[in-house]
């Protein structure tokens, strides 16, 4: 059985882009966005590794540190990542950790072997200040991520951790939320003003304070 929610992300040593790291020291506590793609000098990660970089200001707005991986090597990367900042504008200064023993990727269950071929797929794993593993997702190599999808989820990991509530359907910053079954109606006027009781058991309030 691969990683699961709430377990603590392993630490790990590899060389990067950004020279050799340990994950843990190099998270130090941060949020941290983990994501792996199949292979260098492709169509579909250039994007998806531009935008990354693109969303710079968006992460370190979450305290959040992103971190690519895939199965080449340091010269590989260092070698695409001018394509990268050239088709999408922009300067990949993130780390991208070159697993070609594929160490880390195996650690973290990103191989999946019935998908054509021993490359990574596109795993995501958000990783909380405390390493635990908060979310995860799995998308096949012919298919893009959406990285707004990934800075909502944590917004929404960040705001239930903080005021002890659920968030909706396609919810957004700012959005109402849900009060959870273990909060009474009466408990929840208290912490957050006006309860909209739409059911006994679905019940929204105002965005709590940031
Ligand atoms: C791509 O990035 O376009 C890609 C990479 C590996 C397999 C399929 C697509």
């Amino acid at each position: 059985m691969g990683l699961q929610l709430g377990d603590i992300a392993p630490d790990f040593t590899a060389d990067t882009t950004a020279g050799e790291i340990g994950f843990r020291e190099w998270k130090s506590g941060s949020w941290a966005v983990l994501f792996s793609h199949p292979a260098d000098f492709t169509p579909v990660c250039t994007t998806e590794l531009g935008r990354v970089a693109q969303l710079k200001a968006e992460w370190a707005a979450r305290g959040a540190k992103p971190i690519a991986l895939s199965v080449d090597s340091v010269a590989d990367h260092n070698n695409w990542i001018p394509d990268i900042d050239a088709v999408n504008e922009t300067t990949v200064d993130y780390p991208i950790i070159a697993d070609p023993d594929k160490k880390v990727a195996e650690l973290y269950g990103m191989i999946h072997p019935n998908e054509g071929d021993t490359s990574s797929v596109r795993s995501v794993f958000i990783i909380d200040p405390a390493d635990k593993v908060r979310l995860t997702l799995t998308y096949p190599k012919s298919v893009g991520r959406n990285f707004d999808e990934i800075l909502r989820a944590l917004d929404a990991l960040q705001l239930t951790d903080r005021a002890a509530v659920s968030t909706p359907v396609d919810w957004r910053k700012g959005d109402r939320v849900i009060v959870p079954p273990t909060v009474s109606t009466e408990d929840a006027k208290a912490k957050f003003g006006d309860v909209d009781e739409v059911k006994p058991y679905l019940r929204f309030v105002a965005a709590p304070e940031a």
